[in-house]
């Protein structure tokens, strides 16, 4: 594992927009995994920038979402699909078409199956975003999720739920209690991962994921055997480091 530690969140998402930078300047149809909540708005914000400068191009890459809520269509303002679509792809050069993020509705066994198949046909991920749960989740893989997990569907931890409800105007009933989320296999299978964490509410966890054991309880652990992740936090999430 490599530790980036910065000093802000600013530079913390321009380091992870120049890796994805690089990524697509030297495979330009490279296949993407993205995240969505807070953390990496301020990556796309630079990816939008950078695009607009004309210093990379989406036009050839394919993209994949982590995860969505269950029951949230794509014209919510919660839904994954309309963040990814407001904070990203309505502002760069992507083909549309190119862009997955699993739907909320509809059969989602069926979708689940199906998702891991759509990863393996575009020839699997070649960079791969994540953000961190409090509670040490990587997409919406909850604690005791198994490490050999594909695509699937679960129910939302409360404390997950409590940590979103700030998205759903502080009302955690408006939270979906469902959702679905590739699984941790999916996930390690990336040739590439970066995983961005910032503020003191993310510090237990990457304490547990960085220097803690492999365990299911901290589905953010698995990231320690995989060959090729990077950390990239503030002070404030790496306080708890070397403790
Ligand atoms: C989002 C996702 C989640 C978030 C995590 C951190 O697609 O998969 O695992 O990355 O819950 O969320 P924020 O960034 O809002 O703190």
């Amino acid at each position: 594992m490599k530790l980036e530690i910065l000093n802000n969140y600013s530079e913390m998402v321009a380091v992870a927009a120049d890796i994805f930078a690089k990524q697509i300047s030297e495979k330009p149809d490279s296949v993407l995994c993205l995240a969505t909540g807070s953390t990496p708005v301020g990556v796309y914000q630079n990816l939008i920038k950078k695009v607009e400068n004309k210093e990379i191009s989406f036009k050839d890459v394919k993209t994949f979402n982590l995860d969505e809520y269950q029951g949230l269509d794509a014209n919510h303002p919660e839904s994954y699909r309309y963040f990814m679509n407001d904070n990203l792809f309505n502002h760069i050069d992507i083909n549309i078409d190119n862009t997955k993020v699993p739907s909320g509705v509809g059969n989602l066994d069926e979708i689940a199956k199906e998702y891991d198949a759509a990863i393996d046909a575009a020839g699997g991920i070649d960079l791969l975003i994540l953000g961190i749960g409090s509670n040490g989740h990587i997409a919406f893989n909850e604690p005791g999720t198994p490490f050999g997990s594909y695509t699937h569907t679960l129910k939302l931890d409360e404390r997950t739920r409590m940590d979103n409800a700030r998205f759903f105007d502080g009302n955690i009933d408006e939270v979906p209690t469902h959702a679905i989320t590739m699984g941790i296999y999916s996930i390690i299978r990336a040739k590439k991962i970066i995983l961005l964490a910032n503020g003191k509410h993310k510090a237990r966890a990457v304490k547990e994921t960085v220097q803690g054991e492999i365990t299911t309880d901290v589905p953010a652990s698995i990231l320690q055997v995989h060959p090729d992740v990077t950390i990239i936090m503030d002070h404030d999430a790496a306080s708890f480091l070397g403790d």
